[in-house]
């Protein structure tokens, strides 16, 4: 694939963050879009701000992790836009609580959101993607499915898992029309922090967090974490210029941030102990990151 233009694409998720800035950069390059979410409220506000460009945008309230709904989006799409090239599953959310104090609830909230919502929208829309001479699909990990850390356990299983799925599924589909791309992003400033999840018990900090909560005057308490997220980190639209970047080059594995190479650089150079290098890299790159939109 050279562009996106005049292609159809579909991206979970659209209502926040990377996902929105997906659907605008996609816009902007002449792709018509389906743009989905839970969350009828910020859904509409993409769909406002995409009001300005011509081609076709339309609007579908879905919960990922609901099968039949997974099931129907295809016929709905179709029905819209006649034809779809690309999938983005991006839609997420985390828990950020030890593994004792995660409800089961919140534990398959995680797990049916982040890898069974890709999986069956995968399923559903392989025949579609399958009757085009070109198609895509593009699932959402995170450098936390290449390494890990405390207080993320279900969020790990999911990107681990999301991470094992496309490239099983990549090489599965190597010799037809589909191309399946695995993106790791880093520390990207959006709403998923304010999402998250959590007890009100006190959680461990690691001697990192120490350091970074000292120079950055980060607090504990959940509004101040899911600031701090937003403020410090690359903004969603250029995450999403990176992943639209690699997707045309044909990467399988997108990487997206200094941190997140360095992360998996640290990772395969110490496997059992990489997080002892991250004091080295993470605190520079958070002060020094370029943190505006892209243009
Ligand atoms: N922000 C980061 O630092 C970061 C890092 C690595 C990976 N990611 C991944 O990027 C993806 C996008 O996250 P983001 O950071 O833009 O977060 P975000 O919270 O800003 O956006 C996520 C969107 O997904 C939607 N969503 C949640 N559950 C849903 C469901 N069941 N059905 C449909 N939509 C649902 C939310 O309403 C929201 O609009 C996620 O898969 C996330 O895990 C983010």
């Amino acid at each position: 694939m050279k562009s996106f233009k005049d292609k159809v694409a579909v991206i979970t998720g659209a209502g926040s963050g990377i996902g929105r800035h997906l659907a605008i950069l996609l816009k902007e390059a002449g792709a018509s879009v389906a743009i989905c979410d839970i969350n009828e409220q910020t859904l509409v506000e993409t769909k406002n701000i995409l009001q300005k460009y011509k081609t076709k945008t339309s609007m579908h309230i879905i919960d990922v992790s609901c099968k039949r709904s997974t099931n129907l989006l295809p016929q709905d799409v179709l029905r819209e836009h006649g034809e779809v090239d690309i999938l983005f599953n991006n839609a997420g959310v985390t828990v950020n609580d030890s593994f004792e104090d995660t409800s089961e609830t919140d534990w398959d909230w995680v797990i049916n959101t982040n890898l069974h919502g890709i999986i069956n929208l995968t399923r559903a829309f392989l025949p579609v993607l399958k009757g085009k001479n070109q198609a895509k699909i593009i699932n959402l990990s995170s450098i936390f499915g290449m390494i890990a850390i405390p207080n993320q356990s279900a969020y790990h299983v999911t990107k681990f898992g999301v991470r094992g799925f496309s490239e099983s599924l990549s090489k599965e589909l190597a010799n037809t029309n589909i191309s399946v791309h695995c993106v790791h992003p880093g520390h990207i400033g959006t709403n998923i922090a304010a999402n998250a999840r959590m007890s009100a018990k006190p959680k461990s900090i690691d001697p990192l967090q120490k350091i970074m909560g000292k120079f950055l005057s980060i607090g504990t308490t959940q509004n101040e974490m899911s600031d701090y997220f937003k403020k410090f980190g690359m903004h969603p639209s250029r995450a999403a210029q990176i992943i639209l970047a690699g997707v045309l080059k044909n990467k399988k594995r997108i990487f997206v941030g200094l941190d997140a190479k360095l992360m998996d650089l640290s990772q395969r150079l110490l496997p059992m102990h990489y997080e002892k290098l991250f004091p080295f890299f993470l605190l520079p790159i958070t002060i020094l990151r370029n943190k505006k939109p892209v243009k």
